[in-house]
């Protein structure tokens, strides 16, 4: 346990066990992209920054990958997204006709994703469009939305670290927490 100021945090899944993962779904993706042409990964900043970094590094292709940044964000309280999808970042260059996988951190209620995997197929018309998310809860789908990798799946909690915030906070933090409201 790690009590930091106000919060008890919980460890669920150490930077080891983390790091393991990441290499194995770097390792799946790296065989599904090997022969794809010049494959462009999108990062959702800002919760995936973390897994975005250790993920591409495990990533292996014939051609080098393009990687781009958007920021997204549901606005509401703390722990609960409002359900409207903000695009306080959404720059792309044109990659209409390439191999795009997306990078989350969670897919909670799915809106975000749904939002913006419509928002890219409409735009771009890409010749393949995945996701990998380092977290999935199922248990709070509000919208139909599949992850095509997935670290790990969990149970209804929330979680901080390796990206993951409260209010900002505890995105550093190197392992998987549950924290204690
Ligand atoms: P959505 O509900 O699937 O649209 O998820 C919206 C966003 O809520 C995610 O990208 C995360 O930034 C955030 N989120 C959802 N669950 C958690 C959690 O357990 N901890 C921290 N952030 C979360
Ligand atoms: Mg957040």
């Amino acid at each position: 346990m790690t009590n930091n100021q106000t919060h008890v945090i919980k460890e669920i899944y150490s930077a080891q066990t983390i790091s393991d993962r990441v290499a194995e779904l770097g390792k799946e993706i790296s065989k599904d992209y090997a022969n794809l042409e010049r494959p462009v990964i999108i990062g959702v900043m800002k919760g995936a920054f973390c897994f975005l970094a250790d993920l591409v590094r495990n990533i292996q292709t014939k051609d080098p990958l393009q990687i781009e940044f958007v920021r997204l964000s549901s606005y509401g309280s703390a722990t609960e997204s409002s359900g409207t999808v903000q695009t306080p970042y959404l720059e792309l260059p044109n990659i209409s006709n390439r191999h795009v996988l997306v990078v989350e951190d969670i897919v909670d209620s799915g809106r975000t994703a749904k939002f913006f995997l419509e928002y890219l197929k409409d735009q771009f018309q890409p010749a393949s469009l995945k996701m990998a998310v380092f977290l999935d809860k199922p248990s709070r789908r509000a919208v139909a939305v599949e992850a095509d990798y997935v670290g790990f799946k969990i149970e209804d909690l929330f979680v901080v670290g390796y990206g993951l915030d409260y209010a900002e906070n505890y995105r550093e933090l190197p392992f998987l927490g549950q924290m204690y409201l």
